[in-house]
């Protein structure tokens, strides 16, 4: 059997995990949102402490891919990704402020205006976009490190 480059599953592993760190962060904003029962102060604050750990997660992870890593590595590995690694980076700051806006809108306290189910529309469209921008980095991933595996040989 011809040797492997090992760091294939490796890398595509360490994606794959953060992406799922990720989702269950995600889904625990999701899960607060749609809990039982009135928006209560405290439930408001459940969902703010959750949205804040999203934020500061989703923060480091956009840095960390934008610092270089596996994105720049299959576009080394395959040039032609380039451009799809570019477009996807792009994406970062729409996202974080997409995010960032679902915060301040459960932060403002009017009185009469109830801003809960806007802000929970708001996450779920959030979690839509970034659900697609997670899937398009896993794909340029595997196809960038798959590729040059089959050219090693
Ligand atoms: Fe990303
Ligand atoms: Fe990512």
């Amino acid at each position: 059997m011809a040797s492997i480059d090992r760091s294939d599953p490796v890398i595509l592993g360490h994606v794959l995990a953060e992406h799922r760190d990720l989702f269950n962060l995600m889904h625990s904003v999701e899960s607060a949102f749609t809990a039982a029962g009135p928006p209560t102060p405290e439930r408001r604050a459940r969902v703010l402490e959750s949205l804040h750990m999203l934020r500061d997660h989703l923060g480091d992870h956009f840095t960390q891919e934008e610092r270089g890593g596996f994105l720049e590595e299959a576009m080394t590995r395959v040039p032609r990704l380039s451009s799809a690694v570019r477009s996807i980076v792009a994406q970062h700051p729409a996202l974080l402020t997409e995010l960032d806006h679902v915060i301040e809108s459960l932060g403002i306290v009017t009185g009469e205006a109830d801003p809960w189910p806007r802000a929970a529309h708001a996450f779920e469209s959030f979690a839509d976009h970034m659900t697609a921008h997670e899937r398009s980095e896993n794909a340029v991933v595997q196809e960038g490190y798959n590729e040059d595996l089959g050219l090693v040989e």
